[in-house]
């Protein structure tokens, strides 16, 4: 049979996990943070659990809960949404990436992805047969404006971004907000679609979402997450903000995908927005990143700059030559570190010797970890 995706095999987040587990190896390579759950939310569960929620949610999504998402959006970005007109809760952030890209964008249209990248960008809009124009970012992991203006044209459709940004921890500046304001402002069939999962974790910066653009809001499409905002990924549920014109199409596509999301999931976020503060999650994870670098300083790996997010990116170059995926297997299997080679979220492959480390983790966790990785 003929492949819709002949170049896509299984993910370096899967090979490089299940290497942590064959090689017992401390995981720092998928992003997943690996301390418990807030009780307040497990006892969210066994309440909710009792209730008369197991049926299905309505299509957009609960009611409290898209209420509760309008409130968070005004506190954070006095931004100002009809729930039933601009929120869809979604089945994470992915199902929100490929429903929106299936919605919005044509076959032979082109969609811009800022390179290195997350990588569920790219097969949907292959998928709806577009071509993906991958441009790199610049050597602060920053959009590279220039670039990005050159290459776009009137067939581009959506441009992609990501910020706070995986794999880098690199965080957006006024200025890099007010350029995608002006690129939108000069296209106009062009759409931003953007990928703010890591919104609540930024360190010294501030985060500029598009929330926070009157310019952008009616022309994009903004994703965020509630497995990375509330330490549960496997719960797998997230949501859109978009203009009704824009939000209209990708309904039609959510309905036929997923109708609607896990009601238990949603009724129990829905509570928790109320008693938590998304605010704390910034100092939360500052602390964490702190100590990791901390513990770091003596090994022989040089840490890059980290702004937000939960990934620290480090140079093996005075280590070794070897390519980042060999190196990355290698650092497994001797040393019983997983880490992710930063050459897979580069559409031309493209190795400059940097691994990510997730430090989401507890603190033993980055104590052996950070003393193994020393040794080396
Ligand atoms: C940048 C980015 N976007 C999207 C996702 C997917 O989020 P979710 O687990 O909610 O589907 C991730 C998960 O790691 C991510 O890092």
């Amino acid at each position: 049979m003929l492949s819709k995706l002949p170049d896509v095999g299984t993910t370096i987040f899967t090979t490089m996990s299940k290497m942590a587990g064959d090689y017992n190896a401390i995981n720092l390579s998928q992003g997943f943070p690996n301390f418990p759950t807030d009780e307040i939310l497990i006892d969210l569960i066994r309440k909710n659990a009792g209730a008369n929620i197991h049926q299905y949610a309505p299509m957009a999504g609960l009611p409290s809960l898209l209420e509760g998402i309008s409130n968070l959006v005004h506190k954070c970005y006095t931004r100002d949404l009809n729930p039933i007109e601009n929120i869809l809760v979604t089945a994470g952030a992915t199902q929100a990436i490929f429903t929106t890209i299936q919605a919005l964008v044509h076959k032979d249209d082109e969609v811009i992805i800022l390179d290195p990248s997350y990588d569920c960008y790219e097969a949907p809009i292959i998928l709806a047969g577009a071509k993906p124009i991958r441009i790199p970012l610049n050597a602060l992991f920053l959009p590279d404006w220039e670039n990005i203006f050159k290459q776009t044209n009137d067939k581009t459709r959506l441009i992609i971004t990501n910020n706070p940004h995986n794999p880098s921890g690199s965080v957006w500046t006024e200025h890099d907000l007010r350029l995608l304001e002006k690129l939108i402002l000069k296209h106009p069939n062009l759409a931003v679609l953007s990928d703010e999962v890591y919104e609540f974790i930024t360190f010294e910066k501030a985060h500029f979402s598009v929330n926070s653009s009157e310019i952008l809001r009616d022309r994009s499409v903004v994703v965020s997450s509630f497995g990375k905002t509330f330490h549960i990924t496997g719960w797998k549920i997230g949501y859109i903000i978009a203009s009704e014109t824009l939000m209209i199409e990708i309904k039609k596509v959510h309905q036929f995908l997923v109708f609607c999301v896990n009601s238990l999931a949603q009724a129990c976020i829905s509570d928790y927005l109320k008693v938590t503060k998304v605010e704390s999650l910034g100092v939360f994870y500052k602390i964490k990143r702190d100590f990791f670098r901390e513990k770091m300083k003596s090994s022989r790996f040089e840490l890059f700059p980290c702004d937000g997010t939960y990934f620290q990116i480090a140079s093996y170059k005075s280590i070794s030559i070897e390519s980042d995926l060999d190196f990355s297997k290698r650092l497994v299997k001797e040393f019983g570190v997983a880490a992710i080679p930063l050459s897979v979220f580069n559409g031309n492959q493209d190795d400059q010797k940097l691994i990510r480390f997730c430090f989401a983790k507890d603190e033993q966790t980055l104590i052996s970890a950070t003393e193994r990785l020393c040794k080396i």
